[in-house]
C-alpha cells in the first residue's frame, strides 16, 4: 500500500538587494519598458558576493520547519534543486544538512534548472509513498545571477535570485496526488549553459559560464509544453478547471503565463504571480511563489493546487497537490 504526503510547512528566502529595471538600463541597452512589456518583471533579487545558494537554501528551510513545526532531527531526507551548487561536489544538500545540523538521512541534489522543484518534490513523494522517508525537506534554490551574462541583454534581464522550501510528511489523507514530468533533451542548445566541469573547466574558473537562450523558440515550446501538462493533470484526476483554486506557475514570462491561463479557461485571479517582483529565480520559482500565497492567504487548506515549470533540457511537469 502507498502512504500518502501532505505539504506541512512551506517557507521561502530572497536576498535583499533588489536590482530594478531602471538599475539594468544602466549596465545594458535596455528599459524598464521593454522588460514589463515582454517579460512582466520590474525587478529581481541578487545574492550578496559572498551568498551562496545554500545560505538562500538554509534561510528558506529553517522558516518551512518553523512554519511545519517540525524540528530539523524531525527530517529523514533532504533533497536541494538547484542548477547552481555552492561546490562541485559535496551537494548542496549535504552542505544544508550539516548547517541544519541534520544527520544520517539521505540527501542529494536534483538538477532539472527551472522544473527541478517540482522534480525534487516528485521524487520526496516517492520516497513516502514507498516508506523510505517519514519527513523530507525539499527546497528549491538558486544564485542565477552568476550564471548570467551581465553583457547580454536578451537574457540578464530575466533571471533573478531566491530559494524556496517544503516540508512534507506522510499523512493519513493525500495530498500530493499526482505527477506528470517528461523530458527532451532534443532541445538541449535552445536554453543552457553549454561549457561545464567536464567540458570546458577552464571556462568555469574564467567565469565564462553563462546561459544563452533561443528566447522565441523556448517561449513557444514553454506555452505548449506546459499548457499540455496542466490538461494532463486535470485529466488524470477526471477535473476541470473548475475544480481547481490555484494554479502557481513557473515565473519565467507573464506573457507565457496568461497564455497557459487561457489554455485551460482559467482566470488569472486564480494564478499566483510573482514575476513582476521575483524575476524567474528557476528551480525557487515555484516554492517562492507557493509560500507567499500560503503566507497571505490566499492559498487555504483543503484546497486543490496545480504547480507546473519548464526550463532547461528541455525539461517539465505538473503537479496536482491538495494543501
Ligand atoms: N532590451 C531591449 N531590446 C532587447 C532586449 C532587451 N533586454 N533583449 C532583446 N532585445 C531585442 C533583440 O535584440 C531583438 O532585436 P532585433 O529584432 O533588432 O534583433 C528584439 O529585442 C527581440 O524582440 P522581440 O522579438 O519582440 O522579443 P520577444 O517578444 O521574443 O521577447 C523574450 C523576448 C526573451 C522576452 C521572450 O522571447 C521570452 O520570454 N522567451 C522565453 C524566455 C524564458 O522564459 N526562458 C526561461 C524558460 S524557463
Amino acid at each position: 500500500m502507498l502512504i500518502d504526503a501532505r505539504i506541512i510547512g512551506t517557507g521561502s528566502y530572497l536576498p535583499k538587494r533588489v536590482l530594478d529595471n531602471h538599475e539594468l538600463a544602466e549596465m545594458v541597452d535596455t528599459s524598464d519598458d521593454w522588460i514589463f512589456s515582454r517579460s512582466g518583471i520590474r525587478q529581481r533579487h541578487i545574492a550578496a558576493p559572498d551568498e551562496f545558494t545554500c545560505d538562500l537554501a538554509l534561510q528558506a528551510a529553517e522558516r518551512a520547519l518553523e512554519s511545519a513545526q517540525r524540528n530539523p532531527e524531525d527530517i529523514d531526507l533532504v533533497i536541494v534543486a538547484t542548477t547552481t551548487a555552492d561546490q562541485v561536489f559535496p551537494s548542496t544538500a549535504c552542505l544544508l544538512q550539516e548547517r541544519l545540523g541534520i544527520r544520517g538521512g539521505p540527501a542529494f541534489d536534483v538538477q532539472a534548472v527551472c522544473a527541478g522543484f517540482v522534480y525534487a518534490l516528485d521524487v520526496a513523494h516517492r520516497y513516502i509513498q514507498t516508506g523510505g522517508s517519514k519527513c523530507a525537506l525539499v527546497i528549491g534554490a538558486e544564485t542565477f545571477s552568476r550564471i548570467l551574462n551581465w553583457k547580454d541583454r536578451s537574457t540578464c534581464v530575466l533571471f533573478g535570485d531566491g530559494a524556496g522550501a517544503m516540508v512534507i510528511e506522510a499523512s493519513d489523507s493525500p495530498g500530493i496526488i499526482s505527477s506528470h514530468l517528461h523530458a527532451d533533451g532534443a532541445y538541449k542548445d535552445l536554453l543552457c549553459v553549454p561549457t561545464g566541469i567536464s567540458t570546458a573547466y577552464d571556462q568555469v574558473l574564467q567565469r565564462e559560464a553563462f546561459t544563452e537562450m533561443k528566447g522565441k523558440e523556448v517561449f513557444r515550446w514553454a506555452v505548449s509544453a506546459l499548457g499540455d501538462a496542466v490538461v494532463e493533470a486535470l485529466e488524470a484526476n477526471n477535473l476541470t478547471e473548475k475544480d481547481i483554486d490555484w494554479l502557481v506557475p513557473h515565473q519565467a514570462n507573464i506573457r507565457i503565463i496568461q497564455a497557459i491561463a487561457r489554455r485551460v479557461d482559467m482566470s488569472l485571479d486564480k494564478v499566483v504571480v510573482t514575476i513582476e517582483r521575483h524575476g524567474n529565480t528557476s528551480a525557487a520559482s515555484v516554492p517562492l511563489a507557493f509560500d507567499e500565497a500560503v503566507r497571505d492567504g490566499r492559498i487555504r487548506r483543503g484546497q486543490n493546487i496545480i504547480f507546473e515549470a519548464f526550463g532547461g533540457g528541455f525539461a517539465w511537469g505538473s503537479m496536482l497537490v491538495k494543501y
